[in-house]
């Protein structure tokens, strides 16, 4: 396959490029964009070094797949060249998520809402370990109310917030007045209730997303869902403490049966503390524990639910839809 990475020196694109050449993704070409300051650039992939190129108009010309990991501005500007090229475009912006013609996809969930649409929609990291988690859920009996806060690490805002929360705590260990460019407020030793920017009703854009985006792709438009979105200084992997509420009883063991056996979900059903249960960084699958009935609702459930928001949450994700697409039919 010939293929295109835009936002290939970011922190998706980073790993997207790695787990095409760990997954051995059949890459016959490769051609790596950024913005015009990493020009020059070079990029190491599968053993050759890929010059960084910048975007216009022909630049996907014969790519059968482009990955779009940039951001907003640039999908809503490029991704129309990329289709128009005749490529599969697998996009990671926000920009056709919630678009009814364009299917938001989480392979392991909802391959089946794949409509042959050229575009294909990745999720919000958010939302992409809670739609495991609650399709596996819902194996056990239909839902009917969700509420989940979501503890969210730097790396979900790129690498530059990466790097503001590291010079962050230095500054901050020194008494030095902190910078702040990403967040509205220093990073560093605090916990952040804003992600994104708030509606006339007080819901941030992140909590927006995560809701509107779960319903979408669980097919599932009027489940009720509350979330609460909170940046957190750790530099990899969202955490979420998530409460559902079942439409009729249920028991514990189906519950954990169910999990076990989830593709993609890896159960901690002890309640000793276990490696993945509170650090997934680098690893594909989402972690489940803290597993818990809760009796404040008739049949309700908690659980802590982690995951690795660059790779299983975006880059993973990006790679699953194109297998997915190469599975069911090969590009032209
Ligand atoms: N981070 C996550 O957990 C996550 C999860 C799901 C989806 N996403 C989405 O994935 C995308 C990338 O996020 P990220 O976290 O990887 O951000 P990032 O670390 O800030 O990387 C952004 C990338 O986009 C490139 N870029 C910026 N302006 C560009 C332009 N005008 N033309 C071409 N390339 C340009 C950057 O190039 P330079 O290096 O030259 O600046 C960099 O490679 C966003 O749309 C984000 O919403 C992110």
């Amino acid at each position: 396959m010939n293929c295109a990475v835009v936002g290939a020196t970011g922190a998706v694109g980073r790993e997207l490029l790695g787990l095409l050449e760990s997954r051995a993704f059949p890459v016959a070409m490769l051609r790596c964009f950024a913005s015009p300051r990493s020009i020059g650039r070079k990029v190491p992939f599968a053993g050759r070094v890929i010059d960084v190129q910048a975007l216009h108009e022909h630049a996907f010309d014969g790519c059968d797949f482009v990955f779009f990991d940039a951001s907003d501005a640039v999908s809503k500007e490029f991704v129309p060249f990329a289709v128009r090229s005749g490529a599969w475009v697998i996009d990671n912006s926000s920009v056709y998520r919630l678009d009814p013609q364009v299917p938001l996809i989480v392979p392991d969930v909802n391959a089946a809402m794949w409509n042959n649409s050229r575009i294909l929609a990745g999720p919000n990291c958010t939302t992409v370990q809670l739609v495991v988690f609650l399709a596996a859920c819902a194996k056990v009996a239909p839902l009917k109310r969700v509420v989940v806060a979501s503890y969210q690490s730097t790396s979900g805002a790129g690498l530059l917030a990466m790097d503001e929360l590291r010079a962050g705590t230095v500054d901050f260990l020194e008494s030095k007045p902190e910078c702040r460019s990403f967040f509205p407020e220093p990073i560093a030793f605090n916990c952040i209730p804003q992600i994104g920017s708030f509606d006339a009703e007080g819901w941030t854009s992140e909590e927006t997303k995560v809701m509107m985006e779960t319903r979408k792709i669980l097919g599932h438009e009027d489940l009720g869902l509350v979330a609460t979105a909170v940046r957190v200084p750790t530099l990899h992997c969202h955490a979420q403490s998530v409460f559902l509420e079942y439409s009729h009883d249920f028991t514990m063991e189906q519950v954990h049966t169910t999990l076990a056996d989830a593709p993609g979900i890896q159960l901690h059903a002890t309640y000793a503390c276990s490696r993945g249960q509170y650090a997934a960084t680098g690893g594909d699958d989402v972690h489940v524990g803290r597993l818990r009935r809760d009796r404040s609702v008739p049949f309700g459930l908690a659980a802590w639910v982690v995951s690795d928001n660059l790779r299983r949450g975006a880059a993973l994700n990006a790679l699953h839809i194109a297998e997915m697409v190469c599975r069911g039919i090969a590009p032209s």
